[in-house]
């Protein structure tokens, strides 16, 4: 059965993934779509409904992103959001218009509860309004189904046709009811059944993967992260030993890491696969020898990694499909879905290598969101630990620690970011234990680094000169801003006391309060 789908046509706003996962988190399956797909390629994938997003043009301007207006007379219901509620007026004969009151953050909104739209929406709520035009007349056949107090559409709808147009963000987190309109759109308005599931995605998968496999042989080269480790145990679920998953450990891991993921994919691990386990330390520390410059840092660890990965598949031999661990936030980004992919640059291990002898590659997780890969890895019985680990730069502790990468260095900044981390999670389940819901200042992303800079202290009655940690803290939603995470104090003091008594050659902890931009998340 062909699995009902709703399409987002991006027109360039900001939120456009985030509109794809409040669709998804309604069990219903989406993908995103320039604004530059040609209609009949729309039409093609049968779509029960289409949203178009918010995007950072005028509609009434020339050149500005725009859409056939066969588009709203295909029978499909359509849903405009923020600049796509703008064009669905503009191109049906409304009028759009600069404000002369701009609306920008949370504004109280009154909704007109008899829309399906609004279904069990509260009748004075709250919304995340961002605009700069406004609709001032609506097209023949809408009625306004929401003002606020500047603007008189908030919301529109054509009921007869199925046109709906936001003039708000319902997918932000500050829209606390946007879920809900959401779900009414495609659910009751499309009449989406709701059958995208991550336990039938993976029963779906195992058996296309099987398919598509046959008696081939797959390498894989697993990380440990998330999605590497989430595909290898959907491969192994799929075809046991005819997968190969090589694991190179750099030696720029976090504390026990390698010995982890080997506890999992390896012999003594639960899945029936061929796992090889490179420890390059050695190597990895010797090329980087003496190299301060994070970017040469980089690039080394990223050519060793293909280098070593190279060795270990001219050892296994001919492969007939290279497995990748691709999300679609890559699809998107990397431009091949949407229009506001281009903005953000990747910085991933320099690709895998092309000389490797393979006939194919797959891609089973490339259709899913990050939460959708963990929720895929706890129905395939990976431990919670790894499914929600945090983020990890490919090149590891390597651009973690400031200046040249030595061994000794290695194991300071593991210990530390170990006893960091550790007493970060403390904190955070005691709070969440205490008041039925996570602390406010849980970073999304919090490390240990190493800064090159040793000072004078005093241990016990001796003169030490040793090196100062920095601890990394970050709440953020999509990694390309945050701020500084607000640690209580109190934790951050236990977490320094244990450094200095635990860490040998540590004499100084630093919290980081830089938000990015200026810096950047890593400490490198
Ligand atoms: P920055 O430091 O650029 O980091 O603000 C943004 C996010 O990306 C992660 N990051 C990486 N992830 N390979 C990755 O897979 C990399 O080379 C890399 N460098 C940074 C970083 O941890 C943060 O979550």
């Amino acid at each position: 059965m062909e699995q009902e789908k709703v399409i987002v046509i991006d027109f360039g706003g900001q939120y456009n993934q985030l509109v794809a996962r409040r669709i998804r988190e309604c069990n219903v399956y989406c993908e995103i779509y320039s604004y530059k797909t040609p209609i009949d390629k729309i039409k093609e994938m049968h779509p029960k409904g289409i949203i178009l997003t918010g995007g950072p043009n005028s509609c009434y301007e020339e050149g500005a992103p725009t859409y056939s207006k066969e588009l709203f007379e295909l029978g499909i219901p359509v849903l405009g959001l923020c600049y796509g509620a703008q064009l669905m007026q503009h191109i049906l004969g409304g009028k759009v218009e600069r404000a002369e009151v701009q609306e920008y953050g949370k504004t109280p909104v009154k909704v007109d509860t008899a829309s399906p739209l609004f279904k069990d929406v509260t009748e004075d709520t709250i919304c995340w309004m961002s605009h700069f035009d406004y609709i001032s007349a609506l097209a023949k056949g809408f009625k306004s189904v929401a003002h606020t107090k500047d603007c008189p559409v908030a919301a529109a709808e054509c009921a007869e046709k199925q046109l709906y147009g936001i003039q708000f963000h319902p997918e932000v987190l500050h829209t606390p009811e946007g879920p809900k309109m959401i779900f009414n759109f495609v659910r009751n308005i499309c009449g989406c059944a709701g059958t995208w599931r991550m336990d039938s995605f993976v029963e779906s998968q195992i058996a296309a993967i099987r398919e598509k496999v046959g008696d081939g042989k797959v390498l894989l080269a697993l990380s440990g992260g998330v999605d590497s480790s989430v595909l290898a145990a959907l491969l192994a679920k799929a075809i046991g030993k005819q997968l190969t998953c090589v694991f190179v450990d750099h030696g720029l891991l976090r504390k026990n890491e390698g010995d982890e993921v080997e506890a999992i994919f390896g012999e003594k691990g639960s899945f029936d696969i061929n796992f090889v386990r490179v420890n390059a330390q050695e190597r990895y520390y010797k090329k980087l020898e003496g190299v301060t410059e994070p970017e040469s840092k980089r690039k080394i660890i990223g050519e060793e990694f293909i280098r070593v990965f190279e060795e270990e598949a001219k050892k296994i031999g001919k492969v007939d499909f290279l497995a990748q661990g691709t999300i679609y936030p890559d699809v998107v980004e990397s431009g091949l879905g949407g229009e506001s992919a281009v903005i953000k640059s990747h910085h991933n291990v320099g690709g895998l290598p092309d000389y490797v002898d393979f006939k194919e590659i797959i891609e089973p997780l490339r259709n899913l969101f990050k939460d959708e890969v963990r929720k895929a890895g706890l129905e395939l019985g990976l431990p919670e630990f790894l499914v929600y680990r945090q983020p990890f730069p490919g090149p590891g502790l390597g651009i973690r620690i400031i200046g040249d990468v030595t061994a000794d260095k290695v194991k300071i900044v593991q210990d530390a970011d170990y006893i960091y981390r550790e007493e970060v999670d403390k904190a955070a389940r005691l709070y969440k234990e205490e008041n039925c819901k996570d602390a406010p200042w849980l970073p999304n992303q919090y490390f240990a680094a190493l800064t090159n800079m040793r000072s004078v202290g005093v241990m016990g009655d001796e003169r030490t000169y040793d090196y100062a940690v920095a601890l990394r803290a970050v709440r953020t939603i999509d990694f390309m801003t945050a701020e500084a995470a607000d640690i209580p104090f109190e934790v951050l003091q236990i977490v320094m006391n244990r450094i200095i008594k635990e860490v040998r050659g540590v004499n100084r902890v630093f919290y980081d309060l830089t938000s990015k931009p200026p810096g950047t998340i890593e400490f490198e």
